[in-house]
């Protein structure tokens, strides 16, 4: 049993990370600015802004990992805010000897070995270029952090979001820095899935201070 914190623990990823966890028996405390609209049975919320860096130290302290799913939109939309705080956190945690997790974006996957990021191709939408160059950014800074702080950084597929949440399969691959599609050439992941990835990460530590991808 894993001590698991994650920072919008109510948001469509978060949310979804929360749920697998407590079911799979871990401990688990989310931290948002407000209560969750359904609570998960079993889970400790607690309500703070990650922009305090009294509620980050608070969050990384008693845990085992410390997941970020937080989203540069509303409040924290602007170049560097996000980046700033999962600094913070990165600073925290290599201190408490926390293991960080960054849930990113699709847009830092190359689309083949070699070829441009996704975010650099012409389909990809404007609308979300900003979101997308401040994960790149959060991933950057992980991997030029020092040997002491325990880091994954998981991209889900292209499609996942709250406008796609799929259900529970049970089966999906893991790749690293390429985006994978399935035979009709769609990047797609549930939010079922794409959380149960994320906490077998937790529990296996396949990709120590690596960058991974789910995707069917
Ligand atoms: N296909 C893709 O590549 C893709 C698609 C979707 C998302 N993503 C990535 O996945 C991550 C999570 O996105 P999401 O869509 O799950 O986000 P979301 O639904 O917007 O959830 C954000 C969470 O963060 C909390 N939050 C926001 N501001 C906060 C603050 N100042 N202090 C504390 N908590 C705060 C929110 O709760 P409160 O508002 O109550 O604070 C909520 O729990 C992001 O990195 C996003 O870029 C990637």
């Amino acid at each position: 049993m894993t001590r698991i914190t994650v920072l919008g623990g109510t948001g469509y990823a978060g949310r979804n990370i929360v749920r697998v966890a407590a079911e799979r028996g871990h401990t688990v405390t989310a931290y948002s600015r407000n209560e969750p609209a359904s609570p998960v049975e079993g889970v400790e919320y607690r309500t703070g802004d990650v922009q305090d860096p009294e509620v980050i130290r608070a969050a990384v302290t008693g845990t085992d990992v410390v997941v970020s799913a937080v989203s540069p939109r509303g409040e924290l939309e602007g170049t560097g805010k996000l980046r700033g705080i999962e600094r913070r956190v990165a600073e925290e945690a290599a201190r408490a000897g926390v293991r960080f997790g960054v849930v990113g974006g699709a847009g830092s996957l190359f689309v083949s070995e070699g070829g441009p990021r996704v975010a650099d191709t012409p389909e990809f939408p404007d609308a979300i270029k900003p979101e997308a160059a401040e994960l790149a950014a959060v991933l950057e800074d992980l991997q030029s952090s020092a040997a002491e702080l325990d880091w994954f950084y998981v991209s889900p597929a292209g499609g996942f979001g709250e406008w796609a949440p799929g259900e529970a399969t049970g089966t999906y691959r893991t790749g690293g820095d390429v985006l994978l599609v399935d035979e009709s050439g769609e990047s797609q992941i549930s939010g079922a899935d794409f959380a149960d990835a994320v906490v077998s990460e937790i529990e296996h530590s396949e990709h120590r201070r690596e960058r991974f991808t789910v995707a069917y």
